[in-house]
């Protein structure tokens, strides 16, 4: 059989709404043009992220019933403890209540002002950790990962020539720990292959340096390793999902991707000084280390889902969803970041609407658009997200201009998609007549969550 269908069936239905163009214009307008900002009632499909949106199984709702709540010692974190090692084999195992509280304690406890941390593509919130903690936080993104149109199997890799540069310019008693981002979300959901994992490690051991990897996605990567890497076809998800785990010292994760959960994150690590480290941040931040800020029902839910999402079934029907979307965009000519990742479709709003400069953020024009004509919420990752301003306080691009459909794991149907399609193909007729944005306010830290925007 060609046709991929979903593998489970629908037990339980969420009511979905379709509310009218001036209650989205009126919606929109009350949430200061920021999509973030908006009641998810007013959002017909949600594809603001694919982060905690998921649906879980049948599975692991009845091991929610197994929680146990005990403060310390519990079973259900035994349960989690046990898959946790048997995906990663590291040696100490730290639940946090999501990704980001693994990285701050990261960066609370191994980052000094002044050090730099490099990575292929930092996500917001570890880039805004680590630089909050004082380091510069540096994308060294594989040439072809910033070609929108350049179809490569493996375009999330990080550039290997930039990053011994790094080190050799910096000195490596500069760089606390490098990072690699599976997959590499913020340029496109792109996959990291197995032989760029394991030469990024070969090179850090060479300088002494220690590798964190920021493990989200990581069976969607091991998928992509199966399907496009030599040598790995025979190899079962888990195999390959080991085998990557194997290269790293330390890894940050949050459970909401590939754990297939609501809530939850990990911390590991194999070396005992920074286990010590973190565990005395994890009591003073999250809570007692086999909890550490969630609660026992919720471990019992990531111990299972964690599994589920290296079955291959889950992962093929994943990954058709992504690939019905991206043919359904090359069948209008829109353009998306090419080939599509894993999680998500990256609309190119730069090429879709070259009449609106980055600074006048044409990927918060289309994110609105959107809304405004079908109620689909998205993101934008552009000059919001990632601008900078320079040290002369003038506002600087970012480099890339996406708009992410984000794909909740599970939970849409083939008709959500054709619906999305069928919005996109609407929004098409009028794209010239789309305005610019300004932003009217913004805090100091992560602007896109609540900024406040004006169109031009
Ligand atoms: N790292 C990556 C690569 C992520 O995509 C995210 C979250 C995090 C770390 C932080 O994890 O949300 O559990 O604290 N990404 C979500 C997104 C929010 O929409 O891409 P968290």
């Amino acid at each position: 059989m060609k046709t991929i269908i979903e593998p489970f069936r629908i037990k339980v239905t969420e009511p979905l709404k379709v509310i009218s163009k001036e209650e989205r214009i009126a919606a929109l307008k009350n949430a200061h043009n920021n999509v973030f900002l908006l009641h998810s009632e007013d959002c017909a499909i949600d594809l603001l992220t694919d982060s905690g949106t998921g649906a879980m199984s049948t599975k692991q709702w009845a091991a929610m019933m197994l929680g146990d709540e005990s403060y310390a010692g519990s079973p259900s974190f035994r349960r989690f403890e046990e898959t946790v090692r048997l995906i990663t084999g590291m040696k100490h195992i730290f639940p946090t209540h999501q990704g980001r509280a693994a990285e701050g304690i990261l960066a609370l406890t191994k980052i000094k002002p002044g050090d730099i941390v490099p990575n292929n593509s930092h996500f917001d919130t570890t880039r805004a950790n680590f630089e909050f903690a004082g380091a510069y936080a540096m994308d060294l993104i594989c040439e072809e990962g910033l070609e929108n149109d350049f179809v490569a199997p493996f375009k999330g890799n990080m550039d290997l020539r930039k990053l011994e540069d790094t080190i050799t310019g910096n000195g490596a008693e500069k760089i606390p720990f490098a990072m690699m981002t599976v997959t590499n979300n913020t340029s496109g959901g792109q996959p990291v292959s197995m032989e760029n994992i394991r030469k990024t490690k070969a090179l850090l051991d060479k300088y002494g340096i220690p590798f964190v990897m920021d493990v989200c996605r990581f069976a969607e990567n091991a998928f992509f390793i199966q399907q496009r890497e030599k040598g790995y076809e025979n190899k079962t998800l888990l195999e390959i999902a080991q085998e990557m785990f194997s290269y790293a010292d330390a890894a940050t994760m949050s459970l909401k991707k590939d754990g297939l959960v609501n809530i939850g994150g990990f911390l590991v690590c194999n070396d005992d000084d920074w286990a010590e480290d973190f565990k005395n941040a994890l009591i003073m931040r999250e809570g007692f280390i086999t909890y550490g800020g969630l609660a026992g029902r919720d471990l019992e839910a990531a111990a299972v889902g964690l599994m589920e999402a290296l079955e291959t079934d889950y992962q093929k029907y994943r990954h058709a969803t992504i690939e019905y979307l991206a043919k359904a965009l090359d069948s209008k000519n829109i353009p998306y970041v090419k080939p599509v990742g894993g999680h998500a479709v990256f609309i190119d709003a730069k090429a879709f609407l070259p009449h609106i400069p980055p600074l006048e953020y044409p990927g918060i024009a289309l994110v609105n658009t959107l809304y405004l004509a079908g109620g689909i919420r998205s993101v934008e990752l552009g000059s919001v997200m990632f601008g900078r301003f320079d040290d002369n306080g003038n506002e600087q691009p970012g480099p890339l201009e996406l708009v992410r459909l984000a794909i909740p794991r599970r939970v849409y149907t083939q008709s959500h998609f054709d619906y999305i399609a069928e919005t996109l193909d609407y929004l098409m007729q009028d794209v010239e007549k789309v305005k610019g944005y300004k932003i009217t306010y913004q805090p100091k830290y992560l602007r896109h969550f609540t900024c406040h925007f004006e169109q031009l």
